[in-house]
């Protein structure tokens, strides 16, 4: 695994803040290790009643510090966050959100947070009433605003019988997050940048039991949050069905019918830099029954009615005031050549009226769920470009790219 910053291994260090999950930070720090990185653990005092420094140092092969007294000719409260290349914090508790929110530098690891340039990611472990209390959503849209990446805590069994949001994130995911960071380029030129991005199929409810759907997995759309949220953007994943996890560090919101996706996009819009209509949106819904249609014993089939659903992404721009948000849609088409769906493409561009279309033939190849795609992306300003067939990650970055150049320009 190539996690090589300028031909020497990453380094990284691995805060440790005192709360039960601190024993899950071992198999952060294994990850770590075992991908290349050179990891410096810094726990808390509170952190070494859970885990004790001998298991730090001997999964890390270094010495553990946690006061700045501690070996202090060589500084090691400014050495360690300057020459950071990312800093972890998992678990970071309630508390230490607190103290990294306002700056405040009593211990080693708040005082590596202040003297940090590098990327920050803080992975929280807490009660549900914590993370939900006025104080922590504060201090995480505080921290989130300065560019620092707070992954969303899982939900699940806490530390008592209780049950919630708030524990802390899967090891591997922590891992993932890290790895992301060391691997990409350094640009991060949708830094701040609030980005709200639909992804998934709706499903329109038949009947109590039954559905109409379709086949989106969602691939794109999350691969758009991942790397959005690489390129240091404030990430918002409106998820309707989907085959694949979120990336962890964007704020997700779950819906299910075309109605609950217009209504959360809608929601966000106004305070979004940025839209990405990626997900598969119902275009006609059945009438709903309210209760579970039956068979007969003559064996007559159904006749399904459908009704038309609103255009989300037309809603969105005939809502928008002057240019902002800058608004990219997809089109699915089936073409027979390059050049009809390159027409299609044009008159859907010109009817939805966004700024960005990326275009999909999804009639020649396994577009939905596929680990690969291949798309134009035609411009409002009558631009064209191509990106190969490539991992859907490629191809978020190459939507970005086009993204971020319209919007410094
Ligand atoms: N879309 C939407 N609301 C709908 C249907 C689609 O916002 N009810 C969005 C999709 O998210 C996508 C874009 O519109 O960004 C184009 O979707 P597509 O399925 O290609 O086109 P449709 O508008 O459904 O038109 P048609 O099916 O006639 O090609």
């Amino acid at each position: 695994m190539d996690v090589d910053a300028g031909g020497r291994r990453s380094r990284v260090v691995l805060g440790v803040s005192g709360g039960i999950a601190a024993y899950k930070a071992c198999e952060v720090l294994r990850g770590l290790t075992e991908s290349g990185c050179d990891v410096t653990v810094v726990p808390t005092a509170a952190a070494l009643t859970f885990v004790g420094s001998a298991t730090w140092s001997a999964l890390s092969g270094k010495p553990v510090a946690t006061d700045v007294w501690q070996d202090a000719h060589r500084v090691p409260h400014v050495r360690l966050g300057q020459e950071a290349d990312v800093i972890v914090v998992a678990p970071a508790t309630a508390d230490l959100l607190a103290r990294a929110t306002h700056g405040i530098a009593d211990d080693l690891l708040t005082n590596v947070l202040l003297t940090a340039r590098c990327p920050v990611v803080l992975a929280p472990a807490m009660h549900t009433e914590m993370w939900e209390h006025p104080a922590t959503r504060r201090n995480v849209a505080l921290l989130r605003e300065r560019g620092m990446i707070v992954l969303e805590p899982d939900s699940g069994r806490l530390t008592g019988a209780d049950s919630g949001k708030g524990r802390l994130p899967q090891p591997a995911a922590i891992v993932a997050a890290v790895l992301d960071i060391l691997r990409r380029e350094p640009t991060d030129d949708l830094r701040g940048l609030r980005i709200a991005i639909s992804a998934g199929g709706t499903r329109e409810a038949w009947d109590p039991v039954r559905f109409v759907g379709n086949h989106s997995s969602g691939r794109q759309g999350v691969e758009l949050a991942r790397t959005a949220l690489a390129r240091g953007a404030i990430v918002t994943l409106v998820a309707a069905h989907m085959t694949v996890e979120p990336p962890a560090g964007v704020e997700v919101v779950r819906v299910s019918s075309a109605a609950e996706l217009q209504q959360a996009m809608q929601d966000r819009a106004p305070t979004s830099d940025v839209v990405v209509m990626a997900a598969a949106v119902a275009d006609f819904r059945p009438v709903p029954e309210s209760t579970k249609v039956k068979k007969d014993d003559t064996g007559a089939g159904v006749t399904l009615d459908l009704e038309r659903t609103a255009d989300v992404l037309a809603g969105l721009v005939a809502a928008r005031s002057g240019s902002a948000p800058f608004i990219v849609g997809f089109a699915a088409e089936t073409a027979t050549d390059a050049a009809e769906l390159l027409a299609l493409g044009r008159a859907k561009l010109m009817r939805k009226g966004c700024d960005l279309l990326v275009v999909n033939d999804v009639g020649a190849d396994e577009v939905f769920g596929s680990p690969d795609n291949a798309v134009v992306i035609l411009g409002a300003d009558g631009s064209q470009a191509e990106l190969p067939r490539q991992g859907k990650a490629g191809i978020a970055d190459g939507i970005w790219d086009a993204v971020a150049a319209r919007l410094r320009g």
